[in-house]
């Protein structure tokens, strides 16, 4: 890397790091509410009621709160890795997509399917990665390469998507980098430093890394990892890849959530260590009853760790913020929409046009491959 590069990103990295900080303290200002069991059921049919009503699906992630996971299923939606819920919400013939995730999942949605209405239970809930990759110290940084292909991760606005040659989710990043290297490209990788660096070290290609990282994963130690091994010696150790390299080095298994989730399934194993957003332990432990499956070690413990494994932007994805968009929904009509609405996802037609372009690439490139949804990807 070059000098001014280090320079500029070091800047960068100061200013993103406050940044987070405010974003994290603002959440913990905010009150917790505890649902009783009978608030649940009665948000969940209200739920179901609007979904239905309005022709909308929900698609949301694994980090998602169970509940969210299950209504998604119930009621004919998707809960899926960042890969098949851009490919979901692109498929189904529902008029609205509600995104139950982070922001960059329900742009990714309204690029794809710029027809349909895309709303999220809050805008507030975005990505550390995201929020260290600003368009224009990133444009700067492509300029002053023009000699490499731009490859950036899924986790990033529109407007950088915009500026990139492809897109790439943890899915499918290692085949499309080993694609381009087999073609003699040399890469410009943005903005997850963990998971550029593991690509690399896999497939041997000539790429250029920003410098940032998930507030949620960096947290996990290889150290505690290894003390937890041996408490658990016949666990089997999956990883997410934007964890630390360390981390990484100790896993049997790196993949995206859907990777962990089949390998969790497919390994012979009983017991799983897990490093990765503790959402995703409801679907392990719904596929796998019989299976143990215990969180990676933090940095911290309770009120010493920042995230405890579980991503605070994921976690505003909440049954009353659910209902309070979709009633706003049902209020605007189902018909062709005047009214914006406080959590509809917009992105300029320009910027949504050149998005769209890597976007799309990503999705033939594993069309082409024939990855499967459930398989590889
Ligand atoms: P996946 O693409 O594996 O779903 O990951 C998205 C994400 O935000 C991980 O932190
Ligand atoms: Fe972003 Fe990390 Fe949260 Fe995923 S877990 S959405 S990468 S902050």
């Amino acid at each position: 890397m070059q000098k001014q590069d280090k320079h500029m990103i070091g800047d960068r990295l100061a200013a993103d790091t406050e940044l987070v900080r405010l974003h994290l303290e603002k959440l913990a200002s905010q009150p917790c509410e505890v649902l009783s069991d009978a608030v649940v059921r009665d948000y969940k049919l209200r739920i179901l009621d609007a979904l239905n009503h309005c022709d909308a699906k929900l698609v949301a992630h694994y980090y998602t709160d169970p509940l969210l996971q299950d209504l998604a299923e119930e009621s004919g939606g998707y809960v899926g890795d960042s890969l098949e819920m851009a490919r979901f919400g692109r498929d189904c013939d529902a008029s609205t997509l509600v995104v139950g995730g982070v922001r960059f999942m329900g742009e990714s949605a309204k690029i794809l399917s710029p027809d349909k209405r895309v709303i999220m239970p809050t805008l507030d809930a975005t990505c550390s990665l995201d929020i260290a990759c600003p368009i224009d110290e990133f444009s700067k940084f492509c300029d002053a390469h023009p000699d490499r292909t731009v490859v950036v991760y899924a986790n990033t606005s529109a407007a950088v998507k915009a500026r990139a040659d492809w897109v790439v989710t943890s899915s499918i990043a290692l085949d499309i980098v080993e694609h381009l290297m087999e073609r003699g490209e040399k890469i410009l990788w943005a903005p997850d430093r963990h998971l550029g660096n593991y690509i690399r070290e896999t497939t041997g290609a000539d790429m250029l890394l920003w410098d940032s990282a998930c507030i949620v994963h960096e947290e996990f130690k290889a150290r505690g990892l290894r003390d937890m091994r041996a408490l658990y010696p016949d666990a089997a150790i999956l990883a997410h890849p934007e964890s630390p390299s360390e981390v990484l080095a100790i896993a049997d298994v790196v993949g995206s959530t859907t990777q962990i989730i089949n390998a969790s399934q497919s390994l012979p194993q009983r017991q799983f260590i897990v490093a990765t957003d503790r959402g995703i332990f409801h679907k392990l432990q719904q596929l796998s009853p019989d299976k143990e499956f215990i969180i990676a070690p933090t940095a911290g413990n309770d009120a010493t760790c920042r995230s405890c494994a579980s991503c605070p932007w994921m976690g505003m994805n909440t049954l009353p913020s659910l209902l309070e968009a979709l009633d706003s929904l049902a209020a605007s009509g189902t018909g062709k929409p005047a009214t914006l609405l406080a959590n509809e996802i917009l992105v300029d037609s320009d910027t949504a046009g050149k998005a769209m372009l890597p976007l799309q690439r990503m999705l033939d490139f594993a069309a082409d491959n024939q990855l499967k949804v459930r398989g590889k990807a």
